[in-house]
């Protein structure tokens, strides 16, 4: 996730404007970030890695002048956080500037297109093929108008795009497909940003660029038209009453329940993992003599979830560790032949640095799935996959998780097809039951939202509440009592289910409520078994499964049904339902889900 921003005005310089529109931006990603304007018929830039703050301490972007420009604060995906890398881009002849949100997934082929005419390129971004292009287009005669539309006609993919030309610094051009843009206007100046936040500072009349739609934005007007067929688009300006932090939220009442409602994103663009990264890691594993998923928190949750499908899969063992037990479980048995992969957020959590310091020092490869890029995590690994979630600001861990989960299913399937443990067919049938996913995760957003508001009703004043899964599913029972206790505040328990009889069935009374989740694999007809156990002892279950299961709707006193996907891939769709159930459930006992006491995002001790 990254944030862009463009003004324009008719006279005047509006670079204070454009720097205070950006610093509200600067949570969408904050590893670089860069401002281009046009003075004179120049295009003059600052850019460099760091946060927007430091950037202008060491440059300082006011010292820029003119009234129109674009700006943007990165979250790196497709090269890393440094100076060359970072937007604006710009053409040959430094004379086109464009600052990009989202992935552009057919870059490559227009790179190489590109440098067949004579281009040059200078970073390793996806982005940077898009003034190329429109340089391309005007080379052969287009206006900066029409080579922009034409530039974006051939883009695939995520992205929300502005763009200006210093040969015609009448006009912004901006476009998007999937990530988001708003256009706004008044005080004589034209807009457009990822975000209303960042606008609400300036104006009240703002306007959502819709999907596959390109604006012209002046200082005076903005003309909306579909990219497709250029057709007129005709939207009226509204008027916008809100502060800065409501605006934030995205019309969403808290962080975390924006954050559940973006996976359809977020899992998408975990699954655009590069391939030479993935092959790169999956030969490390398949050279150790063992695997250690070490991780904390919701992060270990995920390596649970990677050690079944990296055995399922790949045929590969690998053991998940709670990080602060790593150094005293194995520390003296790491060694040169192992392999850890840590799973790590924030890459910043002080007992995953310790164990994945320790394993280094002696000898073993360390591997990682992180979120924040230039985070210490990333520097000490040799390898790193990075999942692309984008910033997440709830302290409970929702869009991340399903983005780690994303990430290991893509390395056990690479895993598994590089080690030669699946056939054609069933690799095809996994590949393409996991880019479902994103799709499934956007009809269980749909579907399940009065079910889970449902369930909160009857936690909301539960003493204690029980999870109960098997197999894969086992963590996501795991994960479903994290959130609900974490932000809830209500004691709660989670075990494989069967263990329910060495133990946990004794506090099953009338009226416990019991959340179990069935996936219809090996583990269905003993899953049904342990439901029927507590429901004869009184408990009220609660049930997430695949939708159309006859044999689960007689044991539910509640049915959260889930569209179906290969039961390997539940773990990321049966969690939504409980993410919600957790928010729903917080939010009706009077607490702010997005900052559960004693409780920090990163915990940087140990
Ligand atoms: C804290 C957070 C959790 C998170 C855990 C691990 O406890 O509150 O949400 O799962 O740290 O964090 P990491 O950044 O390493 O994934």
């Amino acid at each position: 996730m990254c944030g862009i921003i463009g003004i324009i005005a008719s006279q005047g310089n509006i670079v204070d404007e454009l720097y205070r529109g950006l610093k509200l931006l600067e949570y969408r990603g904050y590893d670089s970030a860069g401002m281009a304007v046009v003075r004179d018929g120049e295009l003059l830039i600052i850019k460099d890695k760091g946060m927007i703050e430091e950037i202008h301490r060491r440059y300082n972007f006011l010292s820029l002048e003119g009234s129109v420009g674009i700006a943007h604060t990165r979250w790196a995906t497709h090269g890393a956080p440094d100076k060359v890398n970072a937007h604006p881009h710009t053409d040959c002849t430094e004379t086109i500037a464009v600052v990009h949100n989202g992935i552009i997934e057919n870059y490559l082929e227009l790179k190489e297109e590109l440098m067949k005419s004579g281009h040059v390129f200078r970073s390793r971004t996806d982005t940077e093929v898009v003034p190329h292009l429109i340089e391309e287009y005007m080379r052969s005669g287009l206006p900066f108008k029409d080579a922009f539309i034409k530039a974006v006609r051939r883009l695939r993919g995520a992205y929300a795009i502005a763009a200006i030309s210093a040969n015609s610094p009448d006009k912004i051009m901006c476009a998007r497909a999937e990530s988001p843009l708003v256009l706004g206007i008044g005080n004589g100046r034209g807009y457009c940003s990822s975000d209303i936040p960042s606008l609400v500072a300036f104006t009240d009349s703002v306007l959502p660029l819709g999907e596959g739609e390109y604006a012209v934005i002046t200082p005076d007007s903005v003309s909306i038209r579909r990219i497709s067929d250029d057709s007129p688009v005709r939207r009226r300006f509204k008027k916008v009453s809100m502060s800065v932090e409501e605006a934030k939220k995205e019309g969403y009442p808290h962080y975390m329940l924006k954050e559940i409602h973006e996976q359809p994103y977020t899992i998408k663009y975990a699954l655009e993992l590069q391939r030479n990264y993935l092959d790169l890691m999956s030969s490390f594993i398949d050279r150790a003599s063992r695997l250690f998923f070490v991780a904390a928190g919701t992060s270990y949750h995920a390596g649970m979830v990677g050690s079944y499908v990296f055995s399922k899969l790949a045929r590969v063992v690998g053991f998940p560790v709670i990080a602060s037990e790593f150094v005293s479980h194995y520390g003296e048995s790491v060694s040169v032949d192992d392999a850890v992969l840590a799973i790590s957020q924030s890459g910043e959590t002080r007992d995953v640095l310790w164990a994945v310091e320790y394993a280094k020092a002696r000898g073993a490869t360390v591997l990682a799935i992180v979120n924040v890029l230039a985070s210490t995590l990333t520097r000490i690994a040799r390898v790193y996959l990075h999942q692309q979630s984008g910033p997440e600001i709830g302290v409970a861990a929702t869009k991340t998780y399903t983005g780690q989960l994303a990430s290991l299913y893509l390395l056990a399937l690479t895993l598994a097809r590089n080690r030669g443990k699946l056939g054609q067919d069933e690799l095809d049938h996994f590949l393409q039951e996991l880019y479902r996913t994103p799709g499934v995760v956007r009809e269980v957003l749909g579907q399940v939202e009065e079910d889970t508001k449902r369930v909160a009703k009857l936690l909301k004043d539960a003493r204690y509440v029980i999870f109960l899964g098997r197999g894969v599913n086992t963590a996501t029972a795991h994960e479903g009592r994290l959130k609900l206790m974490e932000i809830s505040y209500i004691p709660s328990l989670s075990y494989p289910a069967g263990e329910n009889k060495h133990g946990p069935i004794s506090l099953v009374e009338k009226g416990v409520p019991v959340v179990a989740l069935v996936q219809d694999d090996e583990t269905k007809k003993y899953m049904l078994s342990n439901i029927h156990e507590v429901r004869t002892r009184g408990a009220k279950t609660i049930v997430i499964s695949s939708s159309g299961d006859e044999e689960v709707s007689e044991v539910a006193d509640i049915l959260i049904e889930v569209p179906r996907v290969d039961p390997l891939f539940t773990p990321i769709t049966y969690v939504v339902p409980l993410q919600l159930i957790a928010y729903y459930t917080a939010v009706l006992r009077g607490l702010d889900p997005d900052k559960p006491r004693n409780l920090a995002k990163s915990v940087t001790v140990i």
